[in-house]
């Protein structure tokens, strides 16, 4: 090939890359911005967003960016429903959850660990399986081997606190939390509390 078939080449590759940086959705947040206007969610979240003193407060950081735009907005506009989240989120601007989700996208995650050993082993079998007899997906198929997700539309679910996934799979199989568009209620909707219970505990030691 000629030094100028590998330039035009080049040249052509580039462009490609040009078009997929333009269509992926550009989020504008600050990450410096959200920082100052996190001191009220330090409470609940942690100052470095790795959860309160209450486990069914969720972890933040390391979170997708998306996820974490999504959720603020769901709390405002009622389709997720949260007492505690539904007043905070209440009078946030556009600007100021993109904010926030930038400044907790941009913190680390630090994983816990699963207390049992044996809730843990049965909860794997579920995260990387599901239950072919009972229609439950395998976690691992959306969330990823190690919990990471895909962004934009599968969120980080590792390292979480396991009573907040415990909580948070039950109201997806009661449809308490449906703000999703369903997927992860026909999942929990198959689900037994035990199988809950224990693939909450392995996700809290997974990273
Ligand atoms: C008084 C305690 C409290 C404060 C303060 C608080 N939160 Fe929350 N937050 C919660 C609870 C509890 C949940 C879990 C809600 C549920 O069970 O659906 C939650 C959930 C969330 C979620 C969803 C996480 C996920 O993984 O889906 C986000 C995002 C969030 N909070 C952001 C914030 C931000 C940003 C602030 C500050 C502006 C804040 N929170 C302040 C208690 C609080
Ligand atoms: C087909 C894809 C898919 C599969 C399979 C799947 N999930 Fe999800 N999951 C999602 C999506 C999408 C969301 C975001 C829901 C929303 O926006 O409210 C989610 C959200 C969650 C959340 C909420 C995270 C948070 O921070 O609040 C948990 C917990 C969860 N999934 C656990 C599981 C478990 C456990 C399994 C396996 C039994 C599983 N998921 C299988 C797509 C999937």
């Amino acid at each position: 090939m000629s030094f100028t078939n590998v330039l035009a080449r080049l040249a052509r590759v580039a462009g490609l890359m040009m078009v997929v940086l333009a269509v992926a959705p550009a989020i504008a947040g600050d990450i410096n911005a959200g920082k100052t206007k996190a001191t009220v969610c330090a409470a609940c979240h942690g100052a470095d967003g790795n959860g309160g003193a209450d486990p069914s407060w969720p972890k933040l950081a390391g979170q997708h960016e998306n996820y974490l735009i999504a959720q603020l907005t769901a709390f405002k506009t009622g389709t997720r429903q949260n007492p505690l989240m539904a007043g905070m989120a209440a009078g946030l601007s556009k600007k100021e959850i993109e904010d926030l989700a930038a400044y907790f996208s941009s913190l680390t995650l630090r994983a816990g660990a699963a207390k049992s050993e044996d809730l843990a082993k049965k909860g794997e079998h579920v995260y990387r399986g599901g239950n072919a007899k009972t229609g439950v997906s395998a976690c691992m198929s959306c969330h990823g081997p190690s919990g990471h997700g895909v962004p934009p539309r599968f969120p980080k679910i590792s390292g979480q606190n396991a009573s907040y996934t415990e909580g948070q799979l039950l109201a997806f199989k009661s449809s308490k939390r449906a703000s999703d568009g369903e997927i992860m209620t026909r999942i929990a909707f198959r689900m037994s509390e035990g199988e809950i219970k224990a693939v909450s505990e392995y996700m809290a030691g997974l990273h």
